[in-house]
């Protein structure tokens, strides 16, 4: 059966059919899914029984092991974290607002890759929210005032002592470990070129970036919220609705990503992998 992609109707997002992902796959169905990849920013294959062995095999077609900081693996697959809520759990929802994966890190994850084990039957949506299109919409003065601009990113807000998932968290039975290290900061551009694509992408996020550099606070706050609002209008989202065997793979360069809830009273589990750059060929 040949490779099929479907576009969603949304700013990205895409159904990839017609690939059997627990077998490995051909050179050529790893380019061709490259490039839809980088077309369409969220590819979903829906109807795969994939086992954590095939997630990770799969994951190395798509690039090297990336690091999660601040999140447990799980037994005997250390790149490998579940994203994880109970029926009855009343802790935070993670990641409900918007981000780009790990984005404090020198080197953040190019991709990350989600696979659906317990999908509830109602909520539990991911907003993908397009960064290309973002950036794209800024008015002319707005982008040449950004263009050379660096964003402040950190962990802080939510993995540090104090942050959300730090030592006032309770009862979240998801894997997730607060550390001191989340206190640093990373510079990132705020228009960030993708390095595969060479499109300008916007690169700051209220989950990770805590001000822009060289900027007096006041300012730098000012036109943080002004980006803030701006990169999550409903013309830039996609929501994507999940089902039990469907993958996804995200590209956190040029998109920024949220969780949803309105799941109480059911399960929720997904296996989690994020991919670095890819090592030139
Ligand atoms: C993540 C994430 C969103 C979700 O795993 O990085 O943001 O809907 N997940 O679970
Ligand atoms: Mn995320």
């Amino acid at each position: 059966m040949a490779l099929s992609v479907t576009v969603q109707p949304a700013p990205c997002g895409a159904l990839v059919r017609g690939l059997d992902l627990s077998q490995p796959l051909s050179q050529e169905q790893i380019a061709e899914l490259r490039a839809a990849w980088l077309a369409h920013q969220v590819l979903a294959f829906p109807d795969q029984a994939m086992t954590v062995t095939d997630l990770e095999r799969f994951a190395t077609t798509v690039g090297p092991f990336s690091p999660d900081p601040y999140f447990h693996s799980i037994p005997g697959h250390p790149h490998v974290a579940q994203v994880r809520r109970e029926a009855n759990e009343t802790s935070a929802l993670f990641a409900d607002n918007w981000h780009s994966d790990w984005s404090f890190l020198a080197s953040p994850p190019a991709a990350t890759l989600l696979y659906g084990n317990v999908i509830p039957p109602v909520g539990g949506d991911t907003l993908f929210a397009n960064q290309y299109a973002a950036w794209d919409a800024l008015p002319e003065a707005m982008r040449t005032l950004l263009h050379d601009k660096q964003g402040v990113h950190s962990a802080r807000l939510g993995y540090s002592r104090k942050g959300r998932y730090g030592e006032r968290d309770a009862g979240r039975s998801m894997a997730i470990r607060y550390d001191d290290s989340a206190m640093s900061t990373q510079l990132q551009p705020v228009a960030r070129r993708h390095p595969e694509t060479g499109r300008t992408a916007l690169f700051v996020s209220p989950g990770y970036t805590i001000a822009i550099d060289g900027m007096p606070d006041d300012e730098s706050t000012a036109l943080l919220a002004e980006l803030f609002a701006h990169q999550g209008k409903p013309e830039f989202v996609y929501q994507h609705r999940w089902q039990q065997g469907m993958l996804v793979m995200w590209d956190n360069r040029c998109l920024v990503h949220a969780a949803t809830g309105g799941y109480a009273g059911h399960q929720r589990l997904l296996h989690r992998i994020t991919v670095g750059e890819r090592l030139a060929a």
